[in-house]
Order: structure tokens, then sequence, then C-alpha cells
């Protein structure tokens, strides 16, 4: 099969995209034929190497988390699932991953895809959309006539991120460059700062949640727009510098989960509107490294998804 995949940590080109040893499912596997996946920072972080100590898979490994497709075949225990069925999820990182034309993945981890979303659509949300499930909807759940900020709104997990606070009745205030803050107003944004030309700290205060997808000085200055009681939620994105902490605010380290269950909570927040996938760009496998490069950019608008087959 075709696959982008890695034979040794590095940068751009360590990712070769060509032939790769077909997968072969083990007894609670599923065998998927993959019509889209997405790219999320993570798929870089692990070609260079920065997740190495957390995530030790042997090489050459295949690349990519979330995926929509058909299943090919079953394993042996696997009585969920059979030959045709169209499904989503998001794959175990110690085994090879979505970045390809089929993928072996415990059966566990997928669910029945939507009928409502595209494979691109369905792809665009697995990692994503499990982190603001984990964050938004669980650790910090957003609620009618809370003041949130979420930053990176143009990101793959802040725009989903806006639309579930929304949703929920927030009042939704979200970072991004000016040249996304049209973008962001339409997904349901109240305010939209300009992290290039205001610092978010100097212009809002007292609010219920912060959601940091950015870290770095960023993390830090959240904690001081909370009010007494609220919420920082974060993801990894790498080291946090040190700095005085509140003991009347919580902060979250957000994990984000993955199986059926998860997916079928996922899609019954895209029915209810919640959720929706934002797909900016789409880029057949071949141009695996370019997705990539486009995500390690950090400028990336909302989700890039691969076309596969
Ligand atoms: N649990 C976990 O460990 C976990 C889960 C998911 C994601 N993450 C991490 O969270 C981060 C975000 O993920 P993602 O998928 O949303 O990334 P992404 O889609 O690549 O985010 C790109 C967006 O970030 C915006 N951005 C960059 N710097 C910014 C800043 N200082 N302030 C505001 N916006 C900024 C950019 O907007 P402009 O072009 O307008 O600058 C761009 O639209 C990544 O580091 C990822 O690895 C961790």
């Amino acid at each position: 099969m075709k696959a982008a995949f890695i034979r040794d940590y590095g940068g751009r080109d360590a990712l070769e995209i060509g032939d790769y040893s077909d997968p072969i499912p083990e007894a609670g596997d599923v065998l998927v034929e993959i019509h889209a996946a997405s790219i999320n920072p993570i798929d870089w972080k692990m070609r260079e190497g920065y997740l190495r100590s957390v995530f030790d898979f042997p090489l050459p490994h295949v690349l990519g988390r979330d995926l929509s497709g058909t299943v090919k075949a079953v394993g042996a225990e696997v009585t969920e699932f059979a030959p045709g069925d169209l499904v989503w999820g998001m794959g175990n990182p110690f085994r090879d991953g979505s970045h390809a034309e089929m993928i072996a993945i415990e059966a566990k981890l997928v669910a029945p895809k939507p009928d409502a979303l595209s494979h691109v659509e369905a792809a665009s949300l697995g990692v994503s959309g499990m982190t603001v499930i984990a964050a938004l909807d669980r650790a910090a759940p957003v609620g009618s006539g809370d003041r949130i900020l979420i930053h990176a709104g143009a990101g793959g997990v802040g725009s989903l991120a806006i639309g579930l606070a929304k949703k929920r009745g927030a009042h939704v205030i979200t970072t991004a460059s000016a040249a996304n803050a049209e973008k962001l107003l339409e997904l349901g944004a109240d305010e939209v700062i300009d992290y290039r030309n205001t610092d978010f700290s100097t212009v809002v205060g007292e609010l219920d949640i912060v959601f940091d997808t950015v870290g770095g000085q960023a993390h830090q200055k959240s904690k001081g727009v909370l009010k007494p009681g609220g919420k920082l939620a974060f993801v990894n994105t790498g080291p946090l510098p040190d700095g005085p902490d509140r003991d009347d605010i919580e902060v979250i380290d957000v994990r984000v989960p993955g199986g059926r269950a998860n997916f079928d909570r996922m899609a019954d927040l895209v029915a209810e509107g919640a959720i929706t996938p934002w797909v900016e760009t789409e880029m057949s496998l071949d141009r695996a490294r370019e997705a990539y490069d486009l995500s390690q950019s950090g400028h990336a608008r909302g989700k890039i998804v691969l076309t596969i087959r």
C-alpha cells in the first residue's frame, strides 16, 4: 500500500511517501480502507521525534491518528463490524497510523461514521474534536452565560471549541490574527482579539473559563484573567514557563480520550450542531510533506485533511 511513514526521526525529508507493507489485522482489529485522514500538530511533532519518550513505537512507522474509511475485513474476535461498514476513529499512537491507504486498528477505537459527515469532514474531527470534548464538555464544562476565552480560535482545536461554547450559550472571546477575525465571528465568536497587536490580558478579565492551546506566556497570562473559581483548561503544547500560581482557580491538563463511546458522543454533538467541521485544506496523500509543513508553520486555518482513496 501507499503510506506516509518515517524510517527515522527528522525534519520534512524524514517523511517518505511510498510503498509500505500492508497491515495485517489482529483478532480484535478491523482492517480499514482509508478515504480521508487529517493532520494534527502531533504528527509532525512525532516525525521530529519530540514525543519519542512518550510514544516509543518501532520504526519504520506510519504517522497519523484520525481516519474515516470503509471496513474491508475484521479480526476473529470482532462481531460489531462487517466488511462494507463506514467508520471513523482515532488510532493507537504506538501502532502504524492513518496516513496510508489501509490501517489495522483495534475495533474499539472506531465507531460508525455519522451519515451527515463526508469522509473528509469525519476525518477532520478526531484528535481536535476529542480534545474539545475532553476540555469543554467534561473538564471545564462550558454553560449558558459563561464568559470564555479560547486561544488560537483559527486552529483545528480552537475553531471547534468556539462552535461548542457558542452552542452552549457562552460569551465567546478568542485570539487570532486579524486576517482570521471575520471567519471566527462567522463560527460564533463574540469578540476576536488580534493577538499580534493586543495583549489579551490587558483587555479581558473576570472570565469563567480559558481554553489554552497556545501555551508559553499565553498560558501564564491566562491565569490572571480568570475570576476566582475559574478554570484554565490547557493542552500539551510544550514546556510551560514558571510563574506565579493562583490557588483560587483550577488549572486542568486536558488529555485526549479516544474510543468508540467518545466518537459516539461526538456524533451526538455533531447532530446537535455543537461540533461543526471546518476543513480549509484538502491534499492528496502524495502531498503529505506539504501538508505537514503547513501544520508545522503554526498558522494553518481550520483543519488540513489528506484525501486518500
Ligand atoms: N492533549 C494534547 O496534548 C493536545 C491535543 C490537541 C492539540 N494539542 C496541541 O495544541 C496546539 C494547537 O493544536 P491545533 O490542532 O489547534 O493546532 P493548529 O490547527 O496547527 O493551530 C494553528 C492556529 O494557531 C493560531 N495561532 C498560532 N499562534 C497563536 C497565538 N500566539 N495566539 C493565537 N493563535 C495562534 C494560528 O492562527 P494565526 O494564523 O491567526 O496566527 C493558526 O490558525 C498544538 O500545539 C497541538 O500539538 C495538544
